[in-house]
C-alpha cells in the first residue's frame, strides 16, 4: 500500500485529533498532533516566564518535544518530563494563541513537523497543515462543526474526566480561540484550496472516520 500524507485542519475542538488517531491506527500511518507541539511551547513560555521567541526555542532545544504511544493514548514529553496533562490545562489553552502566532516559533515547529513527515505515511492535524506544513499532501480535510456542538462535545469530555466546567464559558473560549487562530498574520487557520470541507455537526466519530478513510483508501 502506498504511504500517503493526510492533512486534517480545522477550528478548536472539531474532533481532528480524535479521528486522526483512529485513522492512523487503521491505515498504519504515523499520527502527529501539531497542536500538542504549540501547547508544549506555550507551557515552556509560561513556566519560564519567557516572551521572546529565541528564548522559548532555546529552552525547547534543551528539552525537546517528543511523543510516545501507549495503551492509554499518546503521551507528550519535554525532554524527560511527561507534560501530557500540563499542556491541556486552561492556562495553556488560553495562552496558546499568542505563542502560536509568533513567526519564529512557527518556523521552528513547522521544520520539525516536516522532518517527522519524511519518516513515512502520516496523518497530521492542526491549523496550517494543508496550507503550509504538507502543501503536497495527497488528502486534505478541513473539518468543521458548529461552535455549540464543539462546546458540547468538550463539555461531555470534561464531565467524563471529572473536570468541572461551564458550557457558556467553553463556548466563548472556543469562539475566541477560533477568532485569534483565523485572524493572525502568519499561517492563519484557513481551508486549503484543494481541501475537502467536512462539516461534522450531527455526525458521529465513526461517520467522520469512514468518510476520510474511504477517500484515503482510493489514494493508497
Ligand atoms: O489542536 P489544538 O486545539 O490542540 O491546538 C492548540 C492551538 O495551537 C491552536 O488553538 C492554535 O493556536 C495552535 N496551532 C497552530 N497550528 C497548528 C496546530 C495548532 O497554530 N498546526
Amino acid at each position: 500500500m502506498k504511504k500517503i500524507q493526510i492533512a486534517v485542519d480545522g477550528p478548536a475542538s472539531s474532533g481532528k485529533s480524535t479521528v486522526a488517531k483512529i485513522i492512523a491506527q487503521d491505515l498504519g500511518l504515523i499520527y502527529l498532533d501539531t497542536g500538542a507541539m504549540y501547547r508544549a511551547a506555550t507551557a515552556v513560555a509560561l513556566r519560564n516566564n519567557l516572551k521572546v521567541a529565541a528564548d522559548i526555542i532555546e529552552e525547547i532545544k534543551a528539552n525537546p518535544i517528543s511523543f510516545k504511544n501507549t495503551s492509554h493514548g499518546q503521551m507528550v514529553f519535554l525532554g524527560e518530563e511527561d507534560v501530557t496533562k500540563l499542556i491541556r490545562t486552561n492556562e495553556v489553552t488560553n495562552n496558546v494563541s499568542w505563542v502560536s502566532a509568533i513567526p519564529e516559533i512557527r518556523t521552528f515547529l513547522v521544520a520539525e513537523q516536516q522532518r517527522i513527515s519524511d519518516e513515512g505515511g502520516i496523518i497530521m492535524d492542526g491549523r496550517d497543515i494543508g496550507t503550509v506544513v504538507l502543501p503536497d499532501a495527497e488528502l486534505k480535510i478541513f473539518l468543521v462543526a458548529s461552535v455549540d456542538e464543539r462546546a458540547e462535545r468538550r463539555y461531555k469530555e470534561n464531565q467524563a474526566k471529572g473536570i468541572p466546567c461551564d458550557l457558556d464559558v467553553l463556548k466563548s473560549e472556543i469562539a475566541e480561540r477560533d477568532r485569534k487562530d483565523s485572524s493572525r498574520a502568519v499561517s492563519p487557520l484557513k481551508q486549503a484550496e484543494d481541501a475537502v470541507l467536512l462539516d461534522s455537526t450531527g455526525m458521529s466519530i465513526k461517520d467522520v472516520v469512514e468518510f476520510i478513510e474511504r477517500r484515503a483508501k482510493e489514494l493508497m
